[in-house]
């Protein structure tokens, strides 16, 4: 396995065969502690197809589903995150995977499936990073805080829109609101992550709602800046997998018009 650091703070191309990886118990733990060390591993030129795709995820731990997402037919774990002309994408914003769940899930693998060129492409930034370069006044002023991470604050689009609203209703029963600490330790490293994102975290527990939405915004400008990021032009063939736990990630949403699909993998290993 050959690696490249993709930029400062986060991200690494990884040079390998994953359908040779799959094969190997030994392969398998280098990439995870290369995920884990880089927060995000890119490999390109794969050709591993969905099946393939799941039983590497399940070498890396659960398959975790997703409460609202359709899923490939003949791979009933491998989500289709899909944004058409007709139908585009809603999710846009900086986030964390699945941080609605108790456990949220440890890594993400995406694949690109269609890809429109010269845009769709997905950033991430690094939680740890963002942690490591805040100030300590700040760092441990937040440090015991918590806060509230809500399915329904993350799909209020799906829910008021008709056509998606039956399957998004019951998915809010099935997740009520959980909380996580703002400053969470990445089992498997020394490091620390700010773990509270836009699309999810509702509020900061003990703080107005006005001293929350100022924080709670302070903290996601500071972990967006630009040398906490990679960003990823995707290709046929590429696939990238992320350590939930210390990175946020978006895609970045200027292909209006145009037919993007990608094919999601979400694995709980803690
Ligand atoms: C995701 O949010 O998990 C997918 C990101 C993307 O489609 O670029």
């Amino acid at each position: 396995m050959r690696i490249t650091k993709a930029a400062g703070a986060i991200g690494a191309f990884v040079e390998c065969d994953l359908a040779r990886v799959v094969e190997s118990a030994q392969a398998v733990a280098e990439l995870r502690a290369t995920i884990v060390e880089h927060g995000v591993a890119i490999l390109r030129d794969q050709t591993i197809d969905a099946r393939a795709m799941t039983l590497l995820g399940e070498q890396l731990g659960a398959i975790e589903p997703h409460p609202a997402y359709g899923t490939l037919e003949g791979a009933p774990d491998v989500q289709i995150l899909e944004s058409t002309p007709e139908v585009p994408s809603k999710i846009e914003l900086w986030h964390s995977d699945m941080t609605f769940r108790a456990v949220p899930p440890t890594f993400t693998m995406l694949q690109a499936d269609i890809v429109p060129t010269g845009c769709g492409d997905t950033m991430w930034a690094s939680a740890t990073a963002a942690r490591e370069s805040l100030s300590k006044e700040l760092a441990d002023w937040i440090e015991p805080m918590e806060a509230i991470h809500d399915f329904a604050f993350g799909f209020q689009e799906s829910l008021e829109d008709p056509a998606t609203r039956a399957t998004i209703e019951e998915a809010i029963e099935a997740n009520p609101p959980v909380r996580h600490p703002v400053v969470r330790p990445v089992v498997e490293s020394d490091r620390s992550a700010i773990f509270v994102n836009p699309l999810f975290t509702k509020r900061i527990d003990g703080l107005t709602r006005q001293e929350s939405g100022w924080l709670l915004d302070a903290l996601h400008q500071h972990l967006i800046r630009d040398e906490h990021t990679v960003r990823l032009q995707w290709r046929p063939g590429t696939i990238a997998v992320w350590d939930n736990r210390s990175t946020q990630h978006k895609p970045v949403n200027d292909f209006l018009g145009h037919h993007r699909r990608m094919l999601r993998l979400t694995i709980n290993a803690d």
